[in-house]
């Protein structure tokens, strides 16, 4: 018998000695469509203090003392304290008067409580600013101070610099601070003294933009990005960072919406703006959440670079969010007659972006900013959920005059907060019309309608937009958290997109990230406190598909059809592409169901190979999750195995757990 002749009867025998066996066949030799390089990406939006007091490396709250109705929130002032509104940034005019107590006995000052307390690592090094002036002209000593106010220790201060201002006009002054502690909620303290530290008793000192970061920041940036959080962006590989929201880029009002100019230029003069989740959900309340825009469009557009994604700024449509607003309430909505300006933040956003610094004030911003080549954004999408006839109303003048200016830049539109129904069904034909590249579809749906979808994008229009699955999260009936069932039911559904790469252009898990302390919206991908952090299950999913999108869909039927969990396929998913770069064959096998399933996958044209690597996901308890304390609890594995190869076939065999997503990669 030949050796082909072996290997099929060896195969029929496995077969036969299982009834169950699932023979899958994947051909390696015809390459289906390119998978886009935006494939699985990230959503950034300033939820769950995801912004500032999470990936923005800012530790003092209310820096700028714009917070209202509260000028003082986050800040315990203490002694003669009195805030003015005739500073030197006309965007955020707010700082404080300090005057001495007038004895000596009493300490003038204030304290800083940071985003639910301030994280310092011992040894390491913080970079503390002010910008400060003495009216009087005679110089006054400020002595910095990080306190841990619940200390059984005689001293609250454990780490402490002093700052000298000596000058009318005001400047910026600093000093570096190194923590002799680690500390997960230390407060900052500023105390008008005299040289030897004693209570000042004299004189006054105005103080604006107070700023402390670690000085080791995500690719040491100036005004950068905390760095185990910048990192776990880093290490998804992603194709695409969707950015600044959410509801947030549309506003509770049309005044709060997010405006990209205001987050651009010198930090100190970006105006704070409301935050629009402040009082969303009213069990998760948070006066004190505002957006300082110190991570603005320039920050958005350098950490894209950095982690290697295509940039992707959604903007106002003019509509303030329908949500809370519906489509008819007119102050909510900008008429067509009136949009000009919100198409000019457009189309000068495409000149801030890629435009040419000698010719354009908005290209020269970027350049004076630091960065003097452009960032080749590629895309913009207008409008986050919007519906009703007042979005394509609104978003045709918009596609018009980018067109018009901009032929190469993609338009992105969207079909609504629902992943069906009638705004979706109304929406998506719209978006042909109107010549849209790509529509973002959103979908925070529960287990059954994700074990549902596996088939979602096999029938969509191949000659309309694309998809950019914008939104989307498995949320877990009962137990709203990243638990590895929502995570494994994500990745069953991710095949149906990856089967589909000829439609589907990208997609981004939402919400991406929640401090554990100040969240609105859960699951999200990644949690952290002010020191540590931890990746859920869903980010595993999305990393091993992220990092094994490949170059190309491959074929991949069970009984000639899809694997797409259908009646007939015992639970299983699956899809497989071809990875040019490393000339490799990646399987994706998720088995969704409760008992193990014997799976044979045949290789059609590949040869000459004997061993794989093979990645499995699973955990012991459906309802597990990684948490700050056991943050690796539940990580996938990865380990070589040999698989058999004969003439011109490979096969895999395989008994797949229940339960489990299991990941081939055969490299020829
Ligand atoms: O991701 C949280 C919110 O969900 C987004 O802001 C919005 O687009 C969606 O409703």
């Amino acid at each position: 018998m030949k050796k082909t002749g072996v290997f099929l009867a060896a195969l029929c025998l496995a077969a036969s000695a299982n009834a169950q066996m699932h023979q899958m066949e994947v051909n390696t030799k015809k390459l289906g469509a390119a998978v886009q390089p935006t494939m699985y990406g990230i959503f950034f939006e300033d939820i769950n203090f995801a912004a500032d007091g999470g990936l923005y490396g800012e530790l003092i709250k209310n820096r700028s003392f714009e917070f209202t109705p509260d000028h003082l929130m986050g800040w315990d002032a203490f002694g003669k304290v009195e805030v003015k509104n005739d500073g030197p940034f006309d965007k955020n005019p707010y700082y404080v008067h300090l005057t001495s107590a007038g004895h000596r006995d009493m300490w003038t000052g204030l304290q800083n409580e940071g985003y639910f307390g301030i994280g310092l690592e011992k040894d390491a090094e913080y970079k503390f600013s002010v910008w400060a002036r003495v009216p009087d002209g005679k110089p006054q000593t400020l002595w910095i101070q990080f306190v841990d106010q619940h200390t059984m220790g005689e001293h609250q201060e454990f780490s402490t610099a002093d700052i000298k201002v000596d000058s009318k006009e005001w400047k910026k002054y600093s000093c570096t601070i190194k923590s002799s502690r680690t500390i997960d909620k230390a407060n900052v303290r500023i105390l008008m003294v005299d040289d030897e530290h004693h209570r000042s008793g004299t004189g006054s000192v105005d103080l604006e933009h107070i700023s402390l970061f670690p000085a080791d920041v995500f690719h040491g940036d100036e005004n950068g990005m905390r760095k185990d959080l910048a990192q776990a962006l880093a290490d998804l590989h992603p194709g695409v960072f969707r950015f600044p929201g959410g509801c947030i880029v549309e506003g509770t009002t049309l005044e709060q919406r997010y405006q990209w100019k205001n987050s651009v230029g010198p930090v100190e003069n970006r105006p704070t703006n409301k935050n629009r989740w402040e009082n969303t959900f009213t069990y998760r309340y948070y006066a004190d959440y505002f957006q300082s825009y110190g991570l603005g469009f320039y920050e958005y557009f350098r950490l894209s670079e950095e982690i290697g994604a295509e940039p992707l700024p959604v903007l106002s449509v003019g509509l303030a969010c329908e949500f809370q607003n519906g489509s008819k309430r007119s102050d909510a909505h900008v008429p067509v007659d009136q949009l000009q300006p919100y198409i000019d933040d457009v189309l000068d956003l495409i000149e801030f972006a890629n435009g040419d610094p000698s010719k354009n004030v908005w290209a020269k911003l970027r350049a004076d900013m630091g960065h003097p080549a452009p960032f080749n954004l590629k895309f913009v999408a207008i409008g986050n959920e919007q519906w009703d006839e007042i979005y394509p109303e609104n978003l045709k003048p918009f596609v018009e005059q980018v067109r018009a200016k901009y032929p190469d830049i993609k338009i992105i539109g969207t079909s609504g907060p629902d992943s069906e129904g009638k705004q979706f069904d109304y929406l998506w034909p719209e978006m042909k019309k109107i010549g849209a590249d790509l529509v973002d579809e959103h979908f925070y749906r529960p287990e059954d309608w994700f074990l549902s979808q596996g088939n979602r994008y096999d029938n969509y229009d191949r000659k309309g937009p694309h998809v950019f699955a914008g939104e989307y999260a498995c949320h877990g009936r009962g137990k709203k958290w990243n638990h590895f069932n929502a995570a494994l039911l994500e990745a069953a559904f991710m095949t149906g997109m990856e089967r589909n790469a000829d439609v589907v252009d990208m997609a981004t898990y939402a919400p991406l990230f929640a401090h554990i302390d100040g969240w609105q919206w859960r699951p999200d991908m990644i949690w952290y406190d002010n020191l540590r952090s931890f990746r859920s299950c869903s980010y595993y999913v999305q990393q091993l598909f992220s990092r094994n999108k490949g170059s190309n869909v491959l074929s991949l039927t069970m009984n000639g059809k899809p694997v797409a969990g259908n009646d007939d396929q015992d639970g299983l998913f699956a899809s497989a592409v071809f990875e040019k770069e490393s000339n490799s064959v990646i399987v994706k096998v998720v088995n969704t169901g409760d008992k193990a399933q014997s799976i044979n996958v045949n290789l059609n044209g590949l040869s000459g190979v004997t061993s794989a690597e093979l990645t499995t996901f699973n955990s012991p308890d459906l309802t597990g999750e990684n948490t700050l304390d056991e943050p690796e609890k539940i990580v996938p594995k990865t380990s070589k195995v040999t698989i058999q190869s004969s003439g011109k076939n490979t096969a895999w065999a395989y008994n797949i757990p229940a339960k489990t997503f299991a990941m081939l990669k055969v490299s020829k």
